[in-house]
């Protein structure tokens, strides 16, 4: 006999929410990631406005889609409130991965820290910039595209940065004071699975630090700016291997296979980043900050054994089924959006923010998560 877990259960969750896209520091001239070459907000406000006659052609039409369900050029309440919910998370992702990206992009201690870690790092951070910025901008085009309210957080942008910051403008998250969860780390090395109720240790005790430089980097011991680093290492992969469980938890929500197919395609892409930075952080070097974080030499331990690099086989759908190499957890009560929001809310992510920013991010999870193929 089966025993299923609770893979879709109703249980309410959040996630994040976005804006129309684009952070102001990464507007500022030379501060943002290059891509592509074509002006965003321009791009944006064509889409809104209709403006160069296909943006608002019906679905079918623009899209070639074999949808049944999307041919008024529309989708449905449930699809939207998912696309919304994940515009907002990928809005929120490209604003601290957009810090991350200045600071590595600037010659000096924290950068050569990065760089103890793995060569191409400052690399590697601008590209995964560049992908939440396409992440965002895209899911807000297609809501628009679909005649649905894009995601705008950009009246949330009141965050100060760090005040060494290279671009100093308002932010929508914290990097300063990040309670970084590495139980990942070992998650990902057990046959154990969090949607069958398994837990996991810490790899290490990130409680309240920053992961990036806070003061002058000059005033920083060589241990204290490379724990600064470390943090920011294990920081990359927590929050890709959340977006990868994120988009598999609402993926099976979707109502058409045009929702399904942005919402598998993009989680795709949360996957590679996860795996790249997996891998990455097996590579920091152990140390002490000697101000109270301590990073363990991960060779040293079979568990954390840094070559495990492979997502292990774990338990999957029933616990008499053999291991299966996947995503975990994907539960809507572990992995939706309101499960996300709480716990990029507990990380110290948003830390700063007003009451307004976590009921209108709360809100965007629980229409996310209450959708469903059966609902529609
Ligand atoms: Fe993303
Ligand atoms: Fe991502």
């Amino acid at each position: 006999m089966i025993t299923l877990t609770n893979h879709d259960s109703k249980s309410e969750k959040g996630t994040s929410h976005a804006e129309r896209g684009f952070s102001a520091a990464a507007e500022q001239k030379g501060a943002g990631p290059q891509k592509g070459g074509f002006g965003r907000r321009a791009f944006m406000r064509n889409l809104a406005l209709g403006a160069g006659g296909s943006a608002l052609l019906p679905a079918r039409a623009a899209l070639g889609a074999h949808d049944g369900q999307t041919g008024k050029g529309s989708i449905s309440k449930g699809d939207a409130a998912i696309l919304r919910f994940l515009a907002a998370a990928e809005i929120l992702e490209t604003d601290f991965w957009q810090q991350y990206t200045e600071f590595a992009n600037v010659e000096g201690p924290y950068r050569e820290a990065l760089e103890v870690i793995e060569d191409e790092n400052p690399e590697y951070i601008e590209q995964n910039t560049n992908d939440e910025f396409s992440h965002q901008e895209f899911l807000n085009a297609f809501l628009v595209k679909m005649r649905r309210d894009p995601v705008d957080l950009e009246r949330f942008r009141t965050l100060p940065g760090s005040p060494v910051a290279p671009v100093q403008a308002p932010r929508l998250t914290n990097l300063m004071h990040l309670n970084v969860d590495t139980s990942w780390y070992l998650k990902y090395r057990s046959s154990g699975n969090p949607d069958f109720g398994d837990t996991f240790e810490q790899v290490v005790e990130i409680a309240d630090r920053p992961a990036i430089p806070v003061k002058d980097q000059a005033l920083y011991t060589e241990a204290q700016i490379q724990a600064i680093a470390n943090t920011a290492a294990f920081h990359f992969p927590m929050i890709e291997q959340g977006g990868a469980s994120l988009y598999d938890a609402l993926s099976l929500k979707c109502n058409s296979l045009l929702a399904l197919r942005i919402v598998t395609s993009i989680g795709g892409t949360e996957v590679a980043h996860f795996e790249i930075w997996h891998d990455v952080v097996g590579h920091i070097p152990a140390v002490n900050s000697g101000d109270g974080l301590v990073f363990p030499d991960l060779e040293a331990n079979e568990e954390t054994d840094p070559a495990l690099v492979m997502p292990a086989p774990c338990k999957f759908i029933s616990a008499d089924l053999p291991l299966c190499s996947v995503i975990r957890p994907t539960s809507t009560a572990l992995a939706g959006a309101t499960a996300a929001v709480k716990f990029l809310t507990n990380t110290g992510l948003f830390l700063g923010q007003s009451q307004e920013f976590f009921d209108v991010l709360f809100h965007l999870a629980k229409e996310a998560d209450k959708a469903g193929r059966e609902q529609e």
